[in-house]
């Protein structure tokens, strides 16, 4: 049974994945091309768009529709995107990605009209990433874009104790690598003097509604995988204490991949 471990991660992003992506910003980079929309572009060619199909099914809203492969990843990242801008208001000083791999999410949403002015942090736990995610950041000087070491299993914020202001902690399918998170990781978020919100885009629609949904996600696939099983219960037993409200909550909202799909969350400290 496969265990997503330390050693798995650090094989799947840090060997595999992320080192790929490295190679294809520096190609570009060095062909004297340092536009930022044509490399997140030409990652989404090379490694995401990997169907032969012309169209998929995916699920949008509660609707099985037939896509373009092309026209569903666009819109995917740009509804991650709009979510995330909504969260903004005039004293966001900071948006901060954790488990944000080479930062597609961050760079897309500045270049989508986020805040131009504000701090983004893409939190990652591998090197391969964060070195993928400032070649990037390289690529657009006036998008102000750190990357800092993080672990889920280790939260620390202490980079924060500078930002007064509003900050919005986004996650996208980083939770998912983690198979049981510990409450730890909200209660740091929670202590955080900052006015906060934060927004999940994580395949939990099963454990949201375990009966209602058979396509979008499954209890199955996440124990397959050892995908995270305990996102909701947390953030239920944190609302019941009082701690969080929640916002909105969208189960298998977008589903590219139907086993895997896209359920949104939104919550902030009460
Ligand atoms: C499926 S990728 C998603 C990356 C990014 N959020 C995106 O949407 O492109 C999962 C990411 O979670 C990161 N990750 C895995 N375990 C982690 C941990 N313990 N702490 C922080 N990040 C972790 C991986 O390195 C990887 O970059």
């Amino acid at each position: 049974m496969l265990q997503r471990n330390r050693n798995f991660v650090l094989r799947e992003y840090n060997e595999d994945k992320w080192p790929l992506v490295i190679d294809l910003l520096k190609k570009q980079k060095e062909s004297g091309d340092n536009n930022l929309t044509r490399a997140l572009n030409n990652i989404n060619k090379e490694f995401r768009n990997k169907s032969n199909k012309n169209f998929i099914d995916i699920i949008f809203d509660k609707q099985e529709v037939k896509l373009s492969v092309d026209f569903s990843i666009s819109g995917n990242q740009s509804f991650i995107c709009k979510k995330i801008i909504d969260k903004c208001n005039e004293k966001t000083e900071a948006i901060i990605e954790i488990g944000s791999g080479y930062g597609r999410n961050l760079f897309w949403t500045w270049l989508y009209g986020a805040p131009k002015n504000i701090k983004y942090f893409g939190l990652e736990f591998t090197k391969s990433g964060r070195i993928a995610a400032d070649t990037l950041a390289s690529m657009e000087k006036s998008i102000d874009y750190k990357s800092l070491s993080f672990n889920f299993y280790k939260p620390n914020f202490d980079f924060l104790n500078s930002i007064k202001g509003h900050i919005i902690f986004v996650t996208v399918h980083s939770i998912e690598q983690i198979p049981k998170l510990d409450i730890e990781f909200f209660k740091k978020i929670i202590e955080l003097k900052n006015n906060v919100d934060c927004i999940h885009f994580e395949p939990i629609g099963w454990q949201i509604k375990p009966n209602n949904f058979k396509k979008g996600s499954s209890q199955q696939y996440a124990k397959m995988n050892d995908y995270n099983t305990n996102l909701f219960s947390l953030l239920q037993k944190l609302k019941e204490k009082k701690l969080i409200s929640i916002q909105e909550i969208l189960p298998n909202f977008i589903c590219i991949n139907q086993k895997n799909g896209t359920s949104v969350l939104s919550w902030r400290p009460s």
